[in-house]
């Protein structure tokens, strides 16, 4: 059975009956931001190409109020995070430090564009931590939009997907692309968003045939490996990019790098193949979405998902087999599915029709408690990006 997404509604009472009973008074402004799905791809927004995701249903809540001083107090109710899970920092002056959940806080805060007044807030989240649908881009968001509602400073999309991407470089380490803090902030119902990361611009892709179902599933392991191999790609795209005398490897072409095999060892030639045959393959994708292709689709998600098993390495064992159980289900009613996100563990994503949507969970399930492991499942509908919330 599929997970079922608490409201938003209820996220903010959640949110609101803890801040009254740590705070003792009541929250003022709230905001939230959505989690992402990558439909496709991957490994390719810090190669200045495309990337097409959709925001998710899941979503974090921020709520809180304008406080007197230079204190800002922070809980989140997040299960997941590191402890403490309530935390007190200055409103200026900031450098990272522990616990590492406020971090993302503390980062945004540190890269507001104006002034942050001291606050009081709590977080509260229906997006599964660390499952790469990005829940560190929408505590970020959140963290955003809430302190635009604070500060009376409200900041264009772009600006504040980039901030939001420089707090999670500076305050949490990871050099990740502008994908999944920009899909937080312009992510719309029932389109996907193909991002061009050379010129910073999204185009909305519709996305709402009622016979058609995109599936998430969460294969509930997480390998070590993600933060270290994740600068190591991005460090070897940079530098044959610098070798091929391109600004990024979205400037790459097929030739370029049949002229340039001699001088790259296998391993980077692969690497730089993904690259480029992602690029494409994700612009082909959103021509196939326009015109609801999805036999397409699903084949160029299935021969993404190769390119990062083979080419860029960075499946895993566990994601292969989830991607394999889907396929499997193809007779059924799968056009496509994929890993999605930074890989080394997270999740899948699976295009498929709506009446085979069941069928699929349960036997994509048992393929891979056979494994050992058990997954989670969410149905999700494309869903809007950050905003403030009424309380
Ligand atoms: P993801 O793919 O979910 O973004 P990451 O490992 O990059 O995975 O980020 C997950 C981390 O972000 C968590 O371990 C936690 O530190 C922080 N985080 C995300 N959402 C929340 C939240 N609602 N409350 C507290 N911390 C959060
Ligand atoms: C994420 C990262 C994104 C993107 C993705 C791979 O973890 O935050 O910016 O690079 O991996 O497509």
């Amino acid at each position: 059975m599929a997970a079922k997404v608490p409201s938003i509604d209820d996220l903010v009472k959640t949110a609101s009956s803890a801040f009254e009973a740590r705070f003792k008074s009541k929250p003022m402004l709230a905001g939230c931001a959505p989690g992402r799905v990558n439909l496709i791809g991957e490994h390719t927004d810090y190669n200045a190409g495309f990337v097409f995701p959709m925001a998710l249903p899941m979503v974090t809540v921020m709520v809180g109020r304008k406080t007197e001083g230079s204190t800002c107090r922070v809980e989140t109710l997040t299960q997941g995070a590191d402890e403490p899970t309530y935390t007190e920092f200055p409103n200026k002056g900031l450098s990272p430090g522990s616990p590492k959940w406020a971090n993302y806080v503390k980062g945004v805060v540190d890269k507001f564009p104006g002034e942050v007044p001291a606050f009081d807030a709590v977080i509260v989240s229906s997006v599964p931590l660390g499952g790469g649908v990005s829940s560190s881009a929408a505590l970020e968001v959140a963290t955003f939009t809430f302190l635009e509602q604070v500060s009376g400073t409200t900041v264009e999309q772009l600006k504040k997907a980039v901030a939001c991407q420089k707090a999670e470089h500076d305050f949490a380490g990871m050099p990740c692309g502008i994908m999944d803090q920009f899909i937080s902030v312009m992510g719309r119902t029932d389109h996907a968003v193909l991002i061009d990361c050379r010129s910073c611009e999204g185009r909305l892709v519709p996305m709402k045939d009622p016979n058609v179902r995109v599936l998430i599933t969460n294969s509930n392991v997480k390998h070590e490996l993600t933060g270290s191999e994740y600068p190591t790609r991005r460090r070897q795209c940079e530098t044959v990019a610098a070798t091929m005398g391109k600004k990024s490897l979205r400037e790459a072409t097929d030739a370029d790098l049949e002229a340039y095999k001699d001088q790259l060892d296998a391993e980077t030639y692969r690497r730089v193949r993904h690259v480029i045959t992602e690029i494409k393959r994700t612009d082909d994708a959103a021509a196939a979405l326009e015109k609801n292709d999805y036999v397409l689709f699903g084949k160029l998600m299935v021969d993404s998902h190769n390119s990062l098993k083979d080419d860029y390495e960075v499946s895993c064992k566990e994601l292969d087999l989830l991607v394999e159980a889907a396929m499997e289900m193809k007779s059924e009613g799968v056009y496509g599915s994929r890993m999605t996100g930074g890989g080394f563990g997270g999740c899948t994503v699976t295009l498929l029709k709506k009446e085979a949507v069941d069928k699929v969970i349960e036997s994509m399930q048992n393929r891979y408690k056979g494994s050992g492991h058990s997954a989670t499942f969410y149905v999700v509908a494309p869903s809007e990006g950050a905003r403030p919330l009424n309380l």
